[in-house]
């Protein structure tokens, strides 16, 4: 089974409105007409709605960069999956490192958005990765595994094909760099077997699991072309239309 390549971009907290508007019009206009990769991108909530309206009809998804479990409530500062929905979304990021570390979120809260995300029929990223302590320790793949396995925990067969992973070591982060396109291979198979474990080897197969830690034009291709590599998770190089579509356009 063929995993459709997924380039996704974060924006975080970039961009007004009107700002937004324009690089996404940019980022569909380059996207007409691809058909064997998908393209997402995740704009501040205050934006999403506007960024939803600018690329309808284009191939170009829109996400969430974070949701909640519960449609509505008394959840100050949350945006519920109904809400992502009405506003244009299909996607959300769940699990992003920076909500991790900057704000706390834990596995176990990690897993409620990704359950309700997958509930409401949104499509959930869940980021993983490890810190650069981790790493050194030789605590990687420790790291990952209960990251993969506490974040998916409840979540059956029949739902998991609807989930895509991302890995983002944190040191990679906004740091330029990257990890090499064969630390990056070594551990989205480890990641792929983990999904086996869980799930069928089949199902783990069709899973997309994509890189995201200073993906630029100059080393996308380099990643891309690694077997268990399905897509790039891009967060600064995503802010200018020009380089997200180099991007966008990895060969
Ligand atoms: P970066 O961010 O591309 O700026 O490293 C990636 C991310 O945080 O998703």
């Amino acid at each position: 089974m063929k995993r459709i390549p997924l380039i996704a971009g974060n924006w975080k907290m970039h961009l007004t409105i009107g700002e937004a508007v324009t690089l996404a019009q940019e980022i569909a206009k380059s996207s007409q007409g691809l058909e064997d990769r998908e393209v997402m991108i995740a704009p501040a909530a205050t934006a999403i709605a506007a960024v939803a309206e600018a690329v309808e009809g284009s191939p170009v998804l829109v996400g969430g960069q974070n949701v909640a479990w519960e449609q509505q409530g008394a959840y100050t500062g949350e945006i519920s999956p109904l809400m992502l929905k009405d506003a244009g979304a299909t996607m959300a990021i769940v699990g992003h490192s920076e909500r991790r570390h900057i704000f706390g979120e834990d596995n176990t809260m990690v897993n409620q958005r990704m359950i309700g995300a997958l509930a409401s029929g949104l499509t959930p990223v869940l980021c993983v990765g490890e810190t650069l302590d981790e790493r050194e320790e030789g605590l990687t793949m420790k790291v990952l595994e209960v990251q993969v396995c506490e974040g998916l925990e409840g979540i059956k067969s029949d739902q998991i094909g609807q989930v895509v992973v991302a890995y983002e070591p944190v040191w990679a982060i906004g740091t330029g760099k990257t990890a090499s396109k064969e630390q990056a291979q070594e551990v989205h198979r480890f990641i792929r077997d983990v999904l086996g474990d869980l799930y069928e080897k089949k199902l783990a197969e069709q899973i997309r699991i994509l890189y995201g830690g200073s993906v630029k034009p100059d080393n996308v291709d380099d990643l891309m072309a690694m077997p268990d590599i399905d897509g790039a998770l891009v967060g600064g190089a995503a802010l200018q239309a020009a380089s997200f579509e180099r991007i966008i356009h990895f060969s």
